[in-house]
Formats: C-alpha cells, structure tokens, sequence
C-alpha cells in the first residue's frame, strides 16, 4: 500500500446507519461500492456533510489499536451539530468504527502504515426546496483506507503563507467539512503550481492560523509555540497529543496567537512543523512569503520534531506505556 498515493485505497467493506423518523438505526456491514443517494439529496444541493480521519495502527505486538476513537467521535458530534445535522451517538459512532475496522483487518499495514478510518455523515432527504431547513433524513458511514505516509517523510514540507484570503468562514473554523476543503483548494493549487508548495498556512490579516490539512507549530528549543484553541480552526487531536507529550518531556508549551512578522523573524532559528492525523509531526523545511523563500532553520529535519514525532509514533504502535488511554482495542 505505501507506493499507492495516500487515500487511494478503499477497503472493501464498510459500516452504514441510516437516519430516519429522529433517530439513527442499527448499523450494518456492506460493501464500500455504492450509496444508495438521491439526485435530489440535501447535500448534494446544501452541502450538509461533515467527516472525520483517525487511524488503526499495528502495534509491534501484533494488537491493532485505535488512537483517540473517543476525542475523533467528540468532533464529529460537534461537526455535526455545527452544520444541522443530527447528532450521532457517540456510542454507535465508536462502535461503526471499530466494526469497520474488524470487517478489514488484514488491510491494516505494518507500521509505518495504518489503516485510515473515515467516518462520514450526509444529509439525505430528496428535497430541493430544503436550502433553508435540516435535512431530516442522513446516512452515516465508515470506510476505511490502507496508507502509507501522507507527506514523504525522507524531505522538508515547504509552506506558502497566505496572508489575505481565509481559510473558512468564521461559523466553520472548527467544523471538519468539505467546504473548507474547497475553499482551500485553488490557493493551495495555486501556491502548488508557483512555488512547489505542500501547503498554505493560512494567516487572514497576517494572524497565524493553521494549513489547509494541519495544525501549525514553532518548536524554539525547549518551547512550543501554537495557536490557542479558538473557533477559527480545526481542533487538531494530534495537536493535543503532540502538546501533552511535550509537557510531559519538560518543553514549555505557549499556547497564543503568532503574527507573520515574528514566524519570518524566527525562521531562521527555529523549527516548525505541521500536526495532523495524517501528517503526523512533518517537518517544514520553508516558507515561501509574497513569493520570497524562506528557509526554516537550515532547511532539515530538526531534531525536536523529529523526537516529538517518535514519541508519538511510538504511543501508536503500543513500543511505550499509553498512559493517557489513548489507544483502544479493536
Ligand atoms: C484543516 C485541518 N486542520 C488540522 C488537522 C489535524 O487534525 P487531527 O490532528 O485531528 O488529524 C486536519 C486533519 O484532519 C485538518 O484537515
């Protein structure tokens, strides 16, 4: 699975619950081939639809585990609540996932592969007069995808700054939906196409906020410095691991807005690096600002990033004690 692009790979099975007269019923498992959608569905016309990624790792051990199934199910209950849709129990959403990840276990590579989890909810009800309503029917789903690494892990990420176009609307910073997807798509093409880009960190009015697919951070020595939780980005839960276990290896953590002149005035004497399910801990090798490149320390992998990043990895695949109940069996 690792030489096929990240995503590319749909197990074959996956999980389903339907929503009908208020409630969710009892999921089943079928093949990942097909919805059975309406031309007129609500969120083909509405956009109603929110998702989640989290990951199934092998362990060295052999025991495949879940990392954060309950804080990954917490964000899709906001997602959902944010866009209108009915609210999924947390119970059946864990329990879709952990189905779907038993119905294809013999797809969950060996580290440093997994087995990406995709929890999916849409807005149903054929109807499109309903622009300024909820949908009152909805498909939940789970699929799952074999990876290998989402960013080559042998180079440096270089990251564009966009310091005039947002990357979402206010009411959606926090929501995990196709919409901020979009609304990303053509500055990060753009800045893919001028300037090599794996990214753009988006900072409306030179106020740091987060890529189009991760959380952002400053490594400094023993310091950390990243956005504090606020309503105009994604909640990373690779953030918070990330966080956590860097307070407990003794980094102090300053959790605060970053405006663009002091990264451009740090570059050169720090490390940075993105967070994210799928991106891990990558490291950024360069900025590219109003089309200057600047270079992020001297350019490779720093060495704080890549301890944080082998700490956290090795919490995943169950190599060190999980002390905060990370990880769940499947
Ligand atoms: C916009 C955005 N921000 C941040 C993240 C990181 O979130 P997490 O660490 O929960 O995967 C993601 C990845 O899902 C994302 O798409």
């Amino acid at each position: 699975m690792a030489d096929k692009p990240f995503g590319s790979v749909i197990s074959d099975r996956m999980t389903v619950s339907v929503y009908e007269q208020d409630r969710f019923n009892v999921h089943e498992l079928v093949a990942a081939d097909a919805l059975p959608l309406h031309p007129a569905a609500h969120v083909l016309h509405y956009g109603s639809a929110c998702f989640e990624g989290l990951k199934a790792h092998r362990g060295s051990d052999g025991v495949v585990r879940l990392f954060r199934l309950d804080r990954h199910a917490e964000r899709m209950r906001i997602s959902a609540d944010l866009l209108c849709l009915p609210d999924p129990p947390a119970e059946l959403l864990t329990e879709m996932v952990r189905d779907t990840v038993r119905a294809n276990l013999d797809d969950v590579p060996d580290p440093p592969g997994a087995l990406y989890l995709r929890p999916v909810l849409i807005g149903t009800e054929p109807n499109i007069g309903a622009a300024a309503r909820a949908a009152r029917t909805a498909l939940l789903y789970v699929i799952a995808s074999p990876v290998g690494d989402y960013f080559d892990s042998s180079r440096t990420l270089t990251v564009a700054i966009e310091t005039q176009l947002p990357r979402t609307t206010p009411q959606f910073g926090q929501v995990k939906t196709g919409a901020n997807y979009a609304m990303a798509l053509g500055i990060t093409r753009q800045a893919a196409e001028r300037y090599g880009a794996d990214q753009v960190l988006f900072a409306p009015d030179g106020d740091v906020q987060e890529t189009g697919a991760a959380n952002f951070m400053m490594i400094d020595g023993n310091r950390i410095v990243t956005r504090a939780l606020d309503s105009s980005f994604l909640h990373g839960v690779t953030r918070d691991s990330v966080l956590t276990i860097a307070r407990e290896q003794g980094y102090d953590v300053e959790e605060r807005n970053v405006g663009v002149p002091e990264l451009v005035e740090r570059t050169p004497q720090v490390e940075m690096a993105l967070s994210g399910t799928a991106a891990v801990l990558a490291p950024v090798g360069a900025l590219v600002l109003e089309g200057q490149r600047l270079t992020v320390g001297d350019g490779s992998p720093g060495p704080n990033t890549t301890k944080l990043r082998e700490t956290l990895q090795a919490v995943q695949r169950a190599e060190t004690p999980d002390r905060w109940g990370w990880t769940t069996e499947v």
